[in-house]
């Protein structure tokens, strides 16, 4: 007999192979060569980065699931009964999980993420482990408006946003003001939002998080590089570019770049671009904050925050944000 068919709602927003293309090209011809951090999260590049999480070094993800777990009573009494739970950028589910361990029902919970095979993998674990959960899947790029889809239960309590793991820091100033200001209007009056948020520290300790001795960073970083080739019909050599990652006290966030070790031409579908020895492609931003510099910011994109949580040591924050 053949097992039922697993309650996940799927909805298919992906973005266009051509948006790659166009960002791609557009991004290597500048005179500071760019390429949107967004891209890394293909399906080797979504392993990879579960695979950084897990590293000593990334103080990140572990610091985060512990400050979720100590709060998570307390958001499930500041949200009331039956909350509708939207993740942007959920990965392996694992943060959801340690609030669904700690939360009575949920009205539904909506996943989205680009990564679709990861997203629909996580997704289908997630609903086999709690069977009465209605989980919706949308594979879609979550930095652009999105129409949601509606939960079925029509007693639906008030919508809670999240957007875990400092990925709010690998935004611009401007993308992350305009995402808070689409989350806060989409979320409605009543609504809540919470994001994880890496803090400013010591230099020494940043860097380590993002130079592994393992080379799983540099690994995710070049697997950009190896995409393009796949996807792009491109000549990336990759022993030819190198993983470089540095923290810029005074912009207050870490770059990563990918740096050329020779002068060389690659080909990207028949359009050459030139590397000098030394040049660089710039690939990530992940900007740190103080935690009013944090506050500061929500308001400004029309949130309150009401709540915000730490570890011990203040190496990462969790902000409760509401809408007035
Ligand atoms: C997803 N994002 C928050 C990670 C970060 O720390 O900026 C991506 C990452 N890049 C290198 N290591 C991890």
């Amino acid at each position: 007999m053949t097992p039922p068919a697993l309650a996940v709602a799927f909805h298919d927003l992906e973005p266009e192979p051509s948006d790659f293309r166009l960002d791609v090209l557009a991004g290597l011809s500048k005179p500071q060569k760019e390429l949107p951090p967004k891209y890394f999260y293909d399906t080797p590049g979504a392993k990879l980065f579960e695979a950084i999480c897990a590293l000593d070094e990334y103080y990140l993800t572990r610091t985060e699931l512990e400050i979720i777990r100590v709060a998570a009573p307390e958001i499930a009494r500041l949200m009331g009964p039956n909350p509708l739970v939207i993740e942007f950028g959920s990965g392996s589910n694992r943060k959801i999980r340690a609030l669904l361990e700690r939360f009575g029902r949920l009205a539904a919970y909506i996943s989205i993420d680009i990564s679709k095979d990861h997203l629909l993998e996580a997704s289908r674990d997630l609903a086999k482990s709690h069977p009465g959960l209605e989980v919706i899947a949308v594979c879609a790029d979550y930095t652009t408006r999105l129409d949601l889809p509606e939960p079925k239960d029509p007693a639906a309590g008030r919508p809670l946003g999240l957007f875990f793991g400092s990925t709010i820091g690998n935004f611009t100033p401007l993308q992350a003001h305009r995402f808070l200001a689409n989350g806060a209007s989409e979320l409605g009056s009543g609504g809540a939002m919470l994001v994880g948020v890496d803090l400013k520290k010591n230099k020494a300790v940043l860097e380590a998080a993002y130079n592994d001795r393992a080379g799983v960073t540099a690994a995710f970083n070049l697997n950009l590089l190896e995409r393009i080739n796949r996807e792009l019909a491109a000549d990336f050599d990759l022993a030819r570019f190198r993983h470089h990652a540095f923290y810029d006290e005074e912009r207050g966030r870490i770059e990563m770049h990918l740096m050329s070790l020779a002068s060389q031409e690659v080909t990207i579908e028949g359009e050459g671009f030139v590397f000098a020895e030394g040049e660089t492609i710039h690939t990530e931003n992940s900007y740190k904050f103080g935690l009013e510099q944090f506050q500061e910011m929500a308001r400004a994109a029309g949130f309150e925050p009401a709540r915000v949580w730490s570890d011990p040591e203040r190496l990462f924050s969790l902000h409760y944000l509401v809408v007035p």
